[in-house]
């Protein structure tokens, strides 16, 4: 016999399967966070703050232009002027920054050959009308690098003094300083610019190396008058080596 199909749950007189599930979902569906309707206020406030933000960022904005903190009668300065009389944007040759750095290391030796390079009578010698300047560059670079004790002799005068040593200034310094005073002090022979390079320092270090203590007069005579340093001539605007030397 086909057994009878009954609704146990409802004979036994509790809610069925079916009315369960029904009012789960029921409930689940009120109380689902971020899916509920937007009450009206909150719709016409976001929007009032969208247009009136929107408005005023748009109002204040001046466009989005750039400068706009520019004023409209403002007019830049001219760029300022490094000194010296030259033009504007004009490239400065590279001899001339070399000379003003020697010009600067010059500041260590005014207090004796003095800033007119003419020294202080019976104490301490001339550079100008030199006969150790206005000859080749190796006996000044013996007399930077280890300096002199005299009696020494400067155009006929003599000297007693302590010449001291540069050696611990840079190759870039010593180079400048003595293209600084060849170049304002000395006289030079035609087709000779003055110029020396930190190539002819090295020169001379290595050369002098073996000497020590300050040179005498005597030690300086032995480096021939016009003997000089080594290294290739510059080109006065570039500062970059020539070909040859
Ligand atoms: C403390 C003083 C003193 C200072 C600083 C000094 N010298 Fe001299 N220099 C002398 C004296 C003194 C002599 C002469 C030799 C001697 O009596 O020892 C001399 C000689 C010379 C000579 C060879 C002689 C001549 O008159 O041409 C040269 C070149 C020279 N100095 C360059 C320099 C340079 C470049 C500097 C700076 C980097 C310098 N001196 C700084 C005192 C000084």
């Amino acid at each position: 016999m086909a057994e009878e199909i009954k609704n146990i749950d409802y004979e036994q007189g509790l809610p069925g399967a079916i009315d369960l599930h029904d009012s789960v979902k029921r409930e689940n569906s009120l109380s689902e966070g971020g899916e509920g309707k937007v009450g009206i206020t909150v719709m016409v406030i976001g929007a009032l703050i969208l247009i009136l933000g929107g408005g005023h960022l748009f109002s204040s904005s001046n466009g989005f232009r750039s400068g706009i903190y520019i004023s409209d009668n403002y007019t830049p300065e001219p760029r300022p002027s490094l000194g010296g009389d030259e033009e504007a944007g004009e490239q400065v040759a590279w001899i001339e920054s070399w000379m003003s750095d020697g010009k600067k290391v010059y500041n260590n030796c005014i207090a004796c050959h003095q800033a007119s390079g003419l020294g202080i009578p019976g104490q301490f010698p001339p550079l100008i009308g030199s006969e150790w300047v206005d000859g080749g560059t190796s006996r000044l670079g013996a007399i930077m690098l280890h300096g002199i004790s005299g009696p020494f002799k400067v155009g006929g005068q003599t000297y007693n003094q302590l010449m001291p040593a540069w050696n611990n200034l840079s190759d870039d310094k010593i180079a400048q300083v003595l293209t600084y005073v060849r170049r304002e002090f000395g006289s030079l022979s035609e087709g000779n610019d003055g110029v020396v390079t930190v190539e002819m320092i090295k020169d001379a270090r290595e050369k002098y190396s073996g000497h020590s203590g300050p040179y005498t007069e005597a030690g300086l005579l032995e480096i021939p008058v016009d003997e000089s340093l080594s290294g290739s001539k510059v080109d006065l605007e570039t500062g970059e080596a020539l070909g040859g030397s």
